[in-house]
């Protein structure tokens, strides 16, 4: 079914100069990027983001790590759009992702692991109007 995922371009991937590199994989798999921006985000816009892992141990430098540079997020929408990027991003930890995958190939640490994805089509849709309210 045709819908519509959130991905991230994490500043890991900004610095070392792979927004193109991730873009192309994506659009190579017949996503479509419908809305794109690059924006630096603030503590406060990254903790609502990042809303469910507030609990979490990793909560404060994942939060310090993506406001740490400008981020490239984008709307991307196609059949399958949230597995099917989900699939080409790879585990989380790009130690174990598999070969081929975004994480595998352009990342380093569990923390500078290059992209994110909407993990389903709810998440989907809370990411997308946090960063593209008013223009979708
Ligand atoms: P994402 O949300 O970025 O697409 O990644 P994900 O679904 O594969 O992973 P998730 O469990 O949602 O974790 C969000 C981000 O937190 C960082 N993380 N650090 N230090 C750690 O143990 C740890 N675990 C997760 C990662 O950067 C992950 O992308
Ligand atoms: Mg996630």
């Amino acid at each position: 079914m045709k819908e519509r995922t959130l991905v991230i371009v994490k500043p890991d991937a900004v610095k070392n100069n792979f927004i193109g590199e991730v873009i192309r994989r994506l659009e190579a798999a017949s996503l479509k990027v419908v809305a794109l921006n690059m924006k630096t985000l603030s503590e406060e816009e990254a903790k609502i983001f990042y809303v469910v892992h507030s609990a979490r141990p990793f909560f404060n430098g994942l939060i310090e790590f993506i406001c740490s540079g400008p981020v490239v997020p984008m709307v991307l929408e196609g059949e399958d759009a949230v597995s099917k990027a989900r699939a080409m991003m790879g585990a989380t930890d790009p130690k174990k992702a598999d070969p081929g995958t975004i994480r595998h190939d352009l990342g380093t640490h569990i923390e500078a692991n290059v992209v994110h994805g909407s993990d389903s089509k709810e998440t989907a849709a809370f990411e997308i109007p946090l960063f593209f309210a008013g223009v979708l």
